[in-house]
């Protein structure tokens, strides 16, 4: 058990040491940005991970470092980029970094599969933005619709759209996850299904919200269509279930398997990424294939002390288990990622959201926190003030893009003026004459600053955050790669769909029973359904 280990006591007492120093105090004592900001170049960029508002001294680091040692952290590495079992429950691999490396850096057993399966969709999606591959009509592509959810959606959402305005083609992205028919309906507003391409995503391809989805979406088509034979050059699928695939009416060419050594929430460098390869080509793809590559690559190379991805782990345990704090902000002072919260949200909570270590014991510890977030500079108009005034302890992560691709240079620097504010009052605070006024402070925060935002640098902020997940997971002792935890609900709605369609409620707590007599009642759910089957 973590908790067992010398490091983690001796964590223990730098903890209660620590907090009789103000936040502040401690940065300007550790030296400030000069000895707690670690910059690496990544390719033909610089990626800075600044550490200066942390609680952070130099016995702490040393502490967390060794935590990380005594839990085997470079053997648990070598193990993941080697492809060994470290999906315990699912007895699988974790196998994404083989996704982005080059050819010969890939474990052999994947590699061919990967080659072939990464040339034949970056191949399609360039064939689809020239023109050369068009809908059953013969005219070109003009709108995608991406039906998948949580990894099958997350993850290619914000990366077309933190990157589609760099690539002004005539394609328009729609990315479809809620089973909410208004979800649906909105989606396909106004689409013209001669021009429309139809990707499903779905690694299992038995999701019930895809699923359904991507029946509404045939019928849709086959009702505008009448023509059977064309869904064929309109439907695409991503998927480790082939045979499911087919039956929905996919056809060879048009399916693209994924593999259950890729992880769900791990997947966007994969097939499930074509939507991302639609938006900006095989070459910007494989921009960002190489900026994750880069960042595996710093993180099996650095040096433990300037590893970005395990510091990173590191400052998030010391916060969370040591210093009590138990939620955390993701504040992308960059538009093009306000998308970024929701993606960390299933990235970190999915994966680490668990209380059983690797051998299925109780941790005994606090282990993945809440994550939540916005994009700045809006956050300062809404949930800031709770950060500055509130009851609630919280770190948070500032994630800024130095140079714009706009020319509005003012709100650059305001923008950036603004994160800086921020994460200053956020440390410092401040006591006024008046209660009401006082700012607490003494929050700690990380600045995360990419030079650029492009295919490269993007690729490897989200493999950086990828392997932070990965060391928190060591740290903890717990599987990061399954996700148990959603079965529960997906099953107990099963028997809660049929009963809001007939007269029971058998088998229902008396909470659950009154909500499903209530909806039936206010909804008329039961008359609908006899009304539809009447026709
Ligand atoms: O329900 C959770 C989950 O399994 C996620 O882990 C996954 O990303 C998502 O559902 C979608 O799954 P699939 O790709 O199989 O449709």
């Amino acid at each position: 058990m973590p908790q067992d280990l010398p490091a983690w006591k001796q964590l223990m007492r730098l903890a209660a040491l620590s907090i009789q120093s103000k936040l502040g105090d401690l940065s300007a004592a550790t030296g400030g940005f000069e000895h707690s900001s670690f910059c690496v170049t990544l390719g033909n960029h610089k990626l800075l991970l600044d550490l200066s508002k942390q609680r952070l001294d130099q016995p702490t680091l040393a502490a967390l470092i060794e935590l990380a040692n005594e839990r085997g952290f470079a053997e648990q590495r070598r193990r993941l980029f080697e492809g060994a079992e470290i999906n315990s429950s699912e007895h699988r691999p974790a196998l994404h970094t083989a996704l982005r490396a080059p050819y010969a850096q890939r474990p052999e057993i994947v590699r061919e599969i990967v080659e072939e399966t990464l040339q034949r969709f970056v191949c399609f999606a360039d064939d689809v933005r020239s023109g050369e591959r068009r809908g059953y009509t013969g005219k070109s592509f003009t709108d995608i619709v991406h039906i998948g959810i949580g990894g099958s959606y997350l993850g290619p959402r914000l990366v077309v759209a933190a990157l589609q305005t760099q690539y002004p083609e005539r394609l328009r992205f729609h990315f479809l996850a809620n089973i909410d028919g208004e979800a649906i309906d909105r989606c396909l507003a106004g689409l013209n299904p001669e021009t429309t391409l139809v990707i499903l995503v779905s690694k299992s391809f038995t999701t019930l919200e895809t699923q359904v989805n991507g029946a509404s979406a045939r019928s849709w088509f086959l009702e505008r269509t009448a023509n059977q034979k064309a869904l064929s050059q309109h439907f695409v699928a991503v998927t480790a279930n082939i045979e499911a695939a087919r039956q929905f009416g996919i056809k060879e060419d048009n399916l693209f398997p994924v593999w259950d050594w890729v992880g769900g929430r791990f997947s966007l460098w994969s097939a499930v990424g074509l939507p991302i390869a639609l938006a900006i080509g095989a070459a910007g793809f494989q921009d960002l294939l190489n900026g994750a590559h880069a960042m595996d690559t710093h993180f099996q190379q650095a040096p433990i002390e300037n590893n970005l991805p395990l510091l990173l782990a590191l400052a998030g345990v010391w916060n969370y288990n040591f210093l009590g704090v138990s939620n955390h902000a993701i504040l992308p002072y960059d538009h093009r990622l306000a998308l970024l919260p929701e993606y960390l949200q299933q990235l970190e909570m999915e994966s680490n959201g668990k209380s059983v270590h690797n051998d299925g014991s109780p941790v005994g510890i606090h282990t993945m926190p809440i994550v939540w977030g916005g994009e700045g500079s809006n956050g300062q108009h809404a949930f800031h003030q709770l950060m500055h005034q509130g009851t609630r302890s919280f770190t948070a992560d500032f994630i800024l893009i130095a140079n714009a691709d706009h020319t509005h240079d003012v709100h650059q620097r305001w923008l950036l003026a603004s994160a800086l504010g921020q994460s200053q009052a956020m440390m410092i605070g401040e006591q006024t004459k008046s209660s009401h006024c006082n700012v607490a402070g003494d929050h700690a925060t990380t600045t995360l600053v990419l030079d650029q935002l492009t295919p490269f640098t993007l690729g490897s902020l989200l493999a950086m955050y990828e392997h932070k997940v990965f060391c928190q997971g060591v740290l903890w002792n717990i599987n990061s790669f399954d996700q148990w935890g959603v079965e529960l609900g997906k099953q107990l709605a099963e028997p809660i769909f049929e009963q809001l369609g007939d007269n029971s409620a058998l088998g229902q707590d008396t909470a659950t029973k009154g909500l499903i007599d209530y909806l039936k009642g206010e909804t008329g759910v039961m008359a609908k359904i006899v009304e539809r089957t009447q026709k």
